[in-house]
């Protein structure tokens, strides 16, 4: 039986989307009802990269669902230690589970992973690429605290460039109706060009700013975000990004009644510690809530052929291309047997696991 992976959310129909965070409402108010749905599975969580959320919410969510958890958080602790590429690890991993989560520090990693998985791939977040369970983390406190997903002025704030759940969070709610989106970063750390093709290509308006306190007094949701210290090419860059944007009791006393606030966490310092108290932090709250978001999504990933169409663009095969991303799985020497899917979108050549530009050799 073909199985369905999901590497981004844009592989889901909003109708899809949508039935995922009801069934994620309904696993919060009744869990007794889902305390077997899975009964009998493994999940696999590979994390090649540090996790607290992401990991813990998915082992949790699959043990309350009554299934069971193998993996490592470590790859230095596994055969990746001595130099097992990621088609031999995700072979064998998915002929010893059911379906596996997995987290990389390469662009482009689940989608490659997923071609050698017998069972279905969730990506956890491949790098600076995608993190599609945090924008279903996301939307599900969207709904659950604001009651919709559409009409709503979304303020992103902090490290726009590297934040893969600000990209994630972009493409989804670009979707939706009537949303707009202020971007709030530094010039350097503003979010790349195809996120802004995107909101352009939906008809989606944004604006991109400087200072937070000047953009707060109109936003329904503000995202804080942290600067991504592991994305940086020296420590010299990291420090001079490094507490440019601070959410305090001051500047939030400009903001909405009925403002939430968001991030995915881990936090540094980019929200003081005396807004945790305020009724609008939501952080917390967003954390909990994804690991019923996550129980859905393994019910209906599980559910027998029929459960998502997840379409996907067919990807057309170059032989002699280069991604222009560096950080692509496909720049990886070790990882030099994939093939250089490639696909087309208004007239330009991307790369097929990252979403690269692509280069013609
Ligand atoms: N939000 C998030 O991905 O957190 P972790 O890195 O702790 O999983």
């Amino acid at each position: 039986m073909e199985h369905k992976n999901l590497i981004d959310l844009e592989y889901m129909t909003t109708d899809e989307l949508q039935q995922t965070i009801r069934l994620a409402k309904v696993i919060k108010s009744r869990p007794d009802v889902y305390k077997h749905a899975c009964d009998g599975k493994i999940m696999a969580t590979l994390f090649y990269e540090p996790s607290t959320r992401t990991q813990m919410s998915f082992q949790a969510a699959m043990l309350r669902l009554g299934g069971k958890t193998i993996g490592f958080d470590n790859p230095m602790n596994s055969s990746v230690a001595k130099g097992e590429n990621i088609k031999d690890t995700i072979t064998i991993i998915s002929s010893y589970s059911d379906i596996i989560a997995m987290r990389h520090p390469s662009e482009g990693s689940a989608k490659a992973a997923s071609l050698f998985s017998s069972v279905p791939l969730i990506n956890c977040g491949d790098g600076g690429h995608f993190h599609p369970t945090q924008t279903l983390t996301d939307v599900c406190t969207l709904s659950f605290e604001k009651g919709r997903l559409d009409n709503l002025k979304i303020g992103l704030c902090g490290d726009l460039l590297n934040g893969r759940t600000v990209h994630s969070l972009i493409k989804t709610m670009s979707h939706f109706k009537n949303n707009s989106f202020v971007l709030i970063s530094t010039k350097e750390l503003s979010v790349p060009q195809y996120i802004k093709d995107i909101m352009d290509n939906a008809g989606c308006s944004y604006e991109e700013k400087d200072n937070l306190k000047d953009a707060i007094s109109e936003l329904d949701v503000l995202y804080m975000t942290r600067i991504q210290r592991e994305r940086f090419s020296s420590d010299e860059e990291y420090q001079k990004q490094k507490g440019v944007f601070v959410l305090d009791k001051e500047k939030l006393s400009l903001a909405k009644e009925d403002l939430i606030i968001l991030h995915p966490l881990p936090r540094v310092d980019e929200i003081a510690i005396e807004v945790d108290d305020d009724p609008r932090a939501c952080y917390f709250k967003q954390a909990e809530y994804g690991m019923y978001g996550r129980m859905a999504l393994i019910v209906l990933l599980l559910r027998p052929e029929g459960a998502f169409t997840f379409n996907t663009p067919d990807p057309i095969i170059k032989k002699n291309s280069k991604c222009s991303n560096e950080k692509c799985i496909t720049n990886d020497p070790q990882q030099f047997y994939l093939p250089k899917n490639t696909y087309l979108k208004n007239g330009k050549e991307y790369c097929d696991y990252c979403d690269g530009l692509i280069k013609s050799l």
